[in-house]
């Protein structure tokens, strides 16, 4: 029996731009927050390294400087005025988590301390600048523990372990949406004035991955299904640093606090390529160089791994930390103390005698539901769509371009988070509830028994093993042409593979099985989507590097692109490979592109 509720405003999603965005519009509307983890399972928890703020607490330090770095970082596609917003915003809403009792790390003064991280420079360019405020190597984890906490005081409703399938939009006029209660797999129907989408990113769409098994996109696969289009989805980061063959990260911090990449011949290989920020460069251009050493044999025994090492007579001997200082044990495993472990723990290596061998891995996606600077999505010719809006991963404002400086992602959710929350406050005080079609739920109903009575032979397992191999192998780090058609056509085939699945449990209670199958659909989709759109962006800029068209191309690919689904059934299965892309301009304010150097 479909269950009906409504609230003024419905938040999808509890990470950190989620809770920000609760916390601020339930000051004056009846919010609530629909998620489909515990919201302190969510995935902002894993952000490691520090948040971006140019507080200049440690040296002088500019929020001009702080934008110009993140423009320069995304390669010129960033959309300036947004960046401008951002770096400005960053330091009160650090101040503000600040005092909703975040545990900053503190200088012996009681400021809030700040490290290095890739690309974050001062006066434009001159030398690496302290900017990430930090609390250990658990930034993340505790702006999530802290909005959670705050978001509890203030009374917020969550519906916890709810699994969002589609999102109502009728004459551009967002309605509300549908949700799969994961413990009965009873369908809710929420009735809203305005949805915010904060459901973060889609990484598992990659076999090597920092993302968490339940980064799958199922409401950025939703607003695809239903016509609106996603925008820079051929833009995905590779971390330098995940743990060999794992994938998990290892926080950039450490290469804050001093750590190097190192090849077989034992060169700090970056000082080579990089020589003003060296290892702290930003992570495309990090990501790029590890593998130019693999290719050149250089990996470690002529494997597809380096070394980032971090004991500190290593930090020490070549002056690599902060400011060129010494650094201890000591201060490391302080700085340093979840990372540590994970190689402790998941390599056997302790990173305070051994260096750690490491590989890029899949983190983040720059692209996904385009938003202006307020998190209203914007549908064809930047039109507003009513009440809808994202914030966080899963959307493309754009202030990452192509590719994001670590710590802006924190950055991101809290500015994103908080802007959103406070505009769809206004807009519920003066709209109306526009009407809810009474098959609201039916798409959602259909697509559900039908996965639940499959009696195919595919796997839903296989064919994610499938997706995820075509992934790596062919949209990684390096990209070109026919690889990337490779990706395109075997994604096709995938999906013709999905409509004959084979699903063991037929039950309602806990059904991973079902549940994990429409993830895997939303997964194919988004795959789709990332693939064909780096197969028509025919240049190389930022995370996306190709090698048969090896430079950037200002005058023909200075612009966004969007991506649209074109078979014309907006249901929420899967579609059927038909995608139209068209281009949007960049927004430049001040910097004309100029080539990185660093
Ligand atoms: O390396 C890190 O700590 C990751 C941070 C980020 O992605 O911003």
């Amino acid at each position: 029996m479909t269950q009906h509720h409504q609230f003024d405003a419905v938040i999808v999603g509890a990470g950190g731009a989620g809770l920000m965005a609760a916390l601020h519009a339930s000051k004056t509307a009846n919010v609530a927050v629909v998620t489909k983890l515990y919201p302190t399972r969510s995935h902002t928890g894993a952000a490691q390294g520090g948040i971006a703020a140019a507080l200049g607490n440690m040296e002088p330090d500019s929020w001009e400087w702080h934008a110009y770095d993140t423009i320069k970082g995304g390669d010129y596609l960033v959309d300036q005025d947004a960046a401008e917003f951002m770096a400005k915003d960053a330091i009160d809403a650090v101040l503000e988590l600040e005092h909703m009792g975040l545990p900053f790390d503190r200088t012996p003064e009681g400021k809030i301390e700040q490290r290095r991280f890739g690309g974050h420079t001062a006066n434009y360019g001159e030398k690496p600048v302290m900017r990430a405020c930090k609390a250990a190597d658990r930034t993340g984890h505790m702006i999530l523990q802290t909005l959670y906490q705050n978001c509890i005081k203030q009374k917020v409703n969550f519906f916890n372990e709810y699994f969002v399938t589609d999102i109502i939009v009728q004459d551009n006029v967002c309605r509300g949406i549908v949700a799969i209660n994961v413990a009965d797999s009873e369908v809710h129907v929420f009735h809203a004035k305005a949805v915010m989408i904060a459901s973060g990113g889609f990484g598992k769409m990659f076999k090597v991955s920092s993302n968490a098994h339940t980064l799958t996109g199922d409401p950025v696969a939703a607003i695809y299904r239903r016509g609106l289009p996603l925008e820079d989805m051929e833009f995905f980061q590779f971390h330098p640093t995940g743990i060999y063959k794992l994938g998990i990260l290892l926080s950039e911090a450490a290469r804050g606090e001093g750590a190097i990449f190192i090849n077989d011949k034992g060169e700090r290989f970056m000082e080579r390529y990089m020589p003003t920020l060296k290892d702290l460069a930003p992570r495309d251009i990090c990501s790029r160089y590890i593998y130019e050493e693999v290719r050149a044999g250089r990996g470690i025994g002529g494997k597809d791994y380096v070394y980032m090492d971090f004991r500190p007579e290593v930090i020490n001997k070549h002056k690599s930390g902060p400011g060129g200082k010494e650094v201890t044990r000591e201060h490391l495993e302080k700085a340093l103390p979840d990372i540590i472990e994970f190689a402790r723990v998941y390599l056997g290596v302790d990173p305070m005698t051994q260096p750690v061998p490491i590989q890029p891995t899949a983190h983040y996606a720059m692209g996904g539901i385009p938003t202006d600077v307020d998190g209203c999505v914007l549908a064809d010719n930047n039109k507003i769509v009513s009440g809808l809006y994202a914030a966080g991963e899963c959307a493309c404002v754009s202030v990452h371009g192509a590719n994001r400086l670590g710590t802006n992602s924190l950055v991101d959710i809290v500015v994103f988070g908080r802007r959103g929350g406070k505009h769809l406050a206004a807009y519920c005080k003066s709209a109306n509830f526009a009407p809810l079609p009474a098959s609201a739920a039916n798409d959602t109903i259909g697509e559900f028994d039908r996965i639940r009575a499959s009696k195919g032979t595919e796997r839903a397992a296989n064919i994610r093993n499938d997706m995820q191999n075509l992934m790596t192998n062919y949209v990684g780090v390096f990209r070109n042409g026919p690889d990337m058609q490779k990706a395109v056509d075997g994604i096709r085939e995938l999906k013709k593979r999905f409509k004959n699945l084979k699903v063991d449990d037929t039950g309602k209670i806990f059904n991973t099985d079902v549940l994990e199958s429409f993830e895997l659909g939303c997964l194919l989709d988004l795959a789709e989507v990332t693939a064909a759109a780096a197969l028509n962006r025919t240049e190389t800029r930022g995370g996306h590097a190709r090698e048969d068209y090896d430079k950037r191309d200002d005058v023909n690919w200075l612009n966004h692109s969007m991506a649209y689904r074109t078979d014309g059934k907006g249901d929420v299965a899967v579609t059927d490979c038909s995608i139209r892309f068209e281009k949007k301009p960049v927004v430049i304010t001040k910097y004309q592109p100029k080539e990185r150097k660093y």
